[in-house]
């Protein structure tokens, strides 16, 4: 992604990214950056990590503050964007990008394994969301920074459409997600603020190592990827940027599949 000056996009615009300090996250947080936000990075382990993700923004001459906090926690996430907008003024964007997978076949998935999956990726992306239209609702428009009063995106998955087998409560939460973010987006878009969803396909992060990491892996994989390779965390970082950027105002509401056409029902390209 270029750092001209004139790609500053989202100067003024400070962001929050949670689980940001690794794969899709960290990109993405990087990405704002770049585009001229400041950024709250959000993450609940690993604070090398995520100290690692200031200190490249902030060497490519922007501001970024690492704030620990359980997305599944109430009272972590409201701590948390009192934090953030003490520091930075306010927010303008905020993706809910905090995510985890506790794979098992349903007839022994546990119900710690269910209760994790849907707190995280559904009760985290609510209370994340929450936070960030009480702040937008708040402030509103600002003249000269941005179109609309704040925008949410949501990181959802290809499975908020694609069934999986052996992932029920990964699929059951981002399903709840691409309704959450729907319903939200009807409900706030007369204040001017713009609700999205980001449905990545396969990309090449920690979450999915054990789909890329071998040959013979990533050769199954393509099978279900119509133009042949993994995603990279930069491709969901360039959607996130364009949704979260004046060049999108008209978009509210919408899932973007940035998958490579993993939802293109691959296996009809020669059955049927
Ligand atoms: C999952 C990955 C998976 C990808 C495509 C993502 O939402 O987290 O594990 O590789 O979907 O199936």
């Amino acid at each position: 992604m270029s750092t001209n000056a004139v790609d500053k996009i989202l100067q003024g615009q400070p962001a929050l990214v949670t689980g940001a300090n690794s794969g899709i996250g960290r990109a993405v947080a990087i990405g704002l950056a770049q585009a001229g936000a400041d950024v709250v990075v959000n993450y609940i382990s690993h604070p090398e990590a995520a100290d690692e993700v200031v200190a490249q923004i902030r060497a490519g001459g922007g501001r970024a503050l690492a704030i620990k906090a359980d997305v599944s926690r109430e009272d972590e996430v409201e701590a948390m964007f009192e934090r953030a907008i003490a520091e930075f003024g306010t927010l303008h964007i905020t993706v809910c990008n905090a995510g985890l997978q506790r794979d098992a076949p349903f007839h022994s998935m546990t119900l710690e394994q269910w209760q994790t999956v849907i707190s995280v990726n559904l009760t985290g992306q609510f209370l994340c969301a929450r936070a960030a239209v009480r702040e937008y609702l708040r402030r509103g428009v600002v003249d000269g920074v941005s179109l609309a009063a704040g925008k949410v995106i949501h990181m959802s998955s290809v499975h908020e459409v694609i069934p999986w087998a052996g992932h029920a409560n990964y699929a059951a939460s981002k399903g709840g997600v691409m309704l959450l973010m729907k319903s939200l987006a009807q409900e706030v878009a007369p204040a001017r603020i713009r609700v999205n969803a980001i449905a990545p396909g396969a990309i090449r992060t920690p979450i999915n190592t054990a789909a890329w990491s071998t040959p013979a892996a990533y050769d199954d994989l393509m099978k279900l990827v119509p133009y042949r390779r993994i995603g990279e965390p930069e491709d969901i970082a360039r959607a996130a940027v364009w949704l979260a950027s004046d060049a999108s105002d008209y978009v509210t509401g919408t899932s973007l599949f940035v998958d490579g056409g993993m939802t293109l029902f691959p296996g009809f390209a020669s059955g049927g």
